[in-house]
């Protein structure tokens, strides 16, 4: 199978922010505790923005960054959990949105926090038996609208925000190299669907999520390093999910990853799920500490229970 890489990011994070100090004032926490359990200081949350308004402004960053034109899309992959409508899709807006063909698939795919990673590697094998060999994979989440401000233990966490990426499939490349796990639980972390009408909210067992993430973001980085036959020190740069400073922490110290080879962002942003990964690729293209020649390994967990990692590189 040939490869894909990163041609160009691009991301979209609504106006509004909102600090720890203004949760303070409407459910009992402190800046103090979110700030020390999590690492987050601020997030951001849509008021004027859409779903759709935060995917096609992130996308187009994307095309701009990479050079590339609609026309030349040949599919089209939101990760997310919370568009606006489940029918039509994320990405069948977006498709309109941005005028692109319409002889090609466009579709949303649920793998919560992994939702990029899963994308990604759906997206090789998709442009490997297409004619157009660009491909466009975008995260975007509006959690703002799935908190429980009744829930202090989530309702801090979560944010709002995009990151797309334009991809390029050539023969030669190697492939992402993508290792992807699933393991169905509802109890750890739930959103529930249609079956319970509008109260939507989030719900999540914190500490047993907490434990599942340090095991299984080290046996997601273990996994790829095993397959592509590399070391850590073969690592440029890692990117992880950004769900808790904690985590990242813990993991960085297991392998003695230097801090110039890793970036949080999720004091800005908070955990904006599928999201998240695209959101550092794109800052860090942007300050020019990833880029061409750069070999990246990306992990992310969430929901489902998901789990994956990828070797992502930049054409
Ligand atoms: C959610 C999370 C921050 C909670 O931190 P924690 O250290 O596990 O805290 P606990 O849930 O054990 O709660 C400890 C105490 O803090 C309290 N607490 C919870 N949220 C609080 C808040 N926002 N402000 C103040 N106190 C809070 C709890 O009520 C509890 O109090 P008690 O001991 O009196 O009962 C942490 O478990 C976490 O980040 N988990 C992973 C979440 C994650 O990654 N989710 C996304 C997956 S993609």
């Amino acid at each position: 199978m040939n490869g894909i890489k990163l041609k160009g990011m691009g991301r979209c994070v609504p106006e509004k922010i909102v600090t720890n100090q203004s949760l303070a004032e409407i459910v009992d926490t402190s800046d103090e505790w979110i700030t020390s359990r999590t690492g987050i200081q601020r997030r951001r949350h849509c008021t004027a923005e859409t779903h759709t308004s935060l995917c096609a402004d992130a996308a187009r960053a994307a095309l701009a960054r990479s050079g590339v034109t609609p026309d030349q899309i040949g599919a089209c992959i939101v990760a997310t959990v919370t568009s606006n409508t489940l029918v039509p899709s994320a990405a069948c807006l977006l498709q309109r949105e941005l005028g692109l063909p319409t002889d090609i698939p466009c579709f949303d795919l649920n793998a919560a926090c992994t939702g990029f990673l899963f994308a990604l590697h759906t997206m090789e094998c998709l442009l490997n038996a297409s004619p157009r060999k660009f491909g466009l994979v975008v995260g975007c989440e509006v959690l703002s609208r799935l908190i429980n401000w009744e829930d202090r233990s989530t309702c801090i966490l979560f944010g709002d925000g995009a990151g797309a990426a334009v991809v390029e499939c050539r023969a030669g490349w190697p492939s992402i190299g993508a290792v992807l796990g699933t393991r169905g639980d509802d109890e750890l972390l739930r959103v529930p669907g249609v079956e319970t009408g509008p109260r939507n909210f989030i719900s999540m067992e914190g500490t047993k999520v907490f434990k599942f993430a340090v095991e299984i973001v080290p046996w997601c980085m273990d996994w790829v390093l095993q397959k592509a036959g590399i070391t850590v020190d073969d690592v440029d740069f890692f990117v992880f999910h950004q769900a808790n400073a904690r985590i990242i922490d813990l993991v960085v110290r297991k392998y003695r990853i230097p801090p110039e080879k890793y970036y949080k962002n999720i004091a800005e942003y908070g955990n904006t799920s599928a999201a998240s990964i695209p959101l550092v690729l794109s800052e860090l293209q942007d300050l020019g500490r990833i880029g061409p020649g750069s070999r990246i390994l990306a992990v992310g967990f969430g929901g489902g229970l998901t789990w994956g990692g990828a070797l992502v590189e930049f054409a």
